[in-house]
């Protein structure tokens, strides 16, 4: 089919067919979320844990992210492609917004950016937008400031903090994001959220009330090792099936039953012959 558009996801939501999106960060990444027929794939800085081996989404950098960004548009043609934007590339001013979001458009090709939090994220948001770069706005748990959220836990349990990340969602809607992100709230917040937005939501530990969901690609098949969030569904086991496999690899290279003759060369045996003379 053609590529989804924008549109389509607005079209989508109006309809209340549910929007799938899922991470990836590398071209057969890309490739297996474009063959399950996702609409959307996250570039995203969760890359820092999953791929790259960072204990948080803080460390990794702009130069880290456009290669893998890079990687995942050549394995997508028919899914939108979002990439996060990561940890202290956008926050201080409008100008390092747009610098960094110009760099991931250009030398990506991705057709939105992702960025975190309420508060001067707003006013980067509205910027970017204002610069012609489509926006993915994050609220709730937005892991790349988790140490002044107190860890990775679910936000807005109490009803101040709910309504702090039901304010923060509207002014990211008004700034003129394409979409939310909201991440690990009850789902009373998300009920109480819906009404407000007309852009798409895509949720992740949010509950089902969502225009969509959105889960990391490394949880959802099994190859992260790290602990799993509480809204992780593991949906198959790859980390002991690639175990398995290259454990079997090792087996038989150590006892001689690989290679076998049928994964060798051979010479034509005029040739053969030639070279034993
Ligand atoms: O980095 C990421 O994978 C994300 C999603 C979990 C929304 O931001
Ligand atoms: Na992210």
């Amino acid at each position: 089919g053609r590529p989804i558009a924008l549109g389509d996801l607005a079209a989508k939501k109006a309809a209340g067919e549910p929007i799938v999106m899922v991470t990836a960060y590398d071209y057969p990444g890309a490739q297996v979320a474009e063959a399950a027929d996702v609409d959307m794939v996250l570039v995203g800085d969760s890359a820092a844990m999953t791929v790259l081996g960072y204990d948080s989404t803080v460390p990794v950098t702009v130069d880290e992210m456009i290669m893998l960004t890079k990687a995942v548009r050549r394995g997508l043609t028919r899914p939108l492609l979002v990439a996060d934007l990561p940890f202290g590339s956008y926050e201080a001013s409008d100008a390092d917004a747009i610098a960094t979001a110009q760099r991931f458009v250009k030398e990506t090709g991705c057709d939105l950016v992702k960025i975190e939090r309420g508060g001067t994220s707003v006013d980067r948001a509205r910027a970017l937008v204002a610069a012609g770069i489509p926006v993915v706005g994050h609220v709730g748990l937005t892991p790349q400031t988790a140490t002044s959220l107190g860890g990775y836990r679910a936000q807005g349990r109490t009803a101040e903090a709910a309504l702090a990340v039901i304010d923060s969602a509207l002014a990211l809607q008004d700034a003129g994001c394409a979409l939310l992100v909201v991440e690990a709230v009850p789902s009373e917040v998300t009920a109480a959220l819906m009404p407000l937005l007309e852009i798409p939501v895509i949720g992740i530990g949010a509950g089902s009330a969502t225009d969509g969901q959105v889960l990391v690609f490394h949880d959802l098949l099994g190859i992260y090792d790290g602990g799993a969030a509480k809204f992780v569904k593991r949906y198959a086991e790859l980390r002991s099936a690639m175990i398995d496999g290259v454990a079997a690899y090792a087996d038989e290279v150590r006892s001689g039953a690989y290679p076998a003759p049928e994964h060798g060369y051979a010479m034509p045996a005029d040739e053969a012959a030639r070279l034993r003379e």
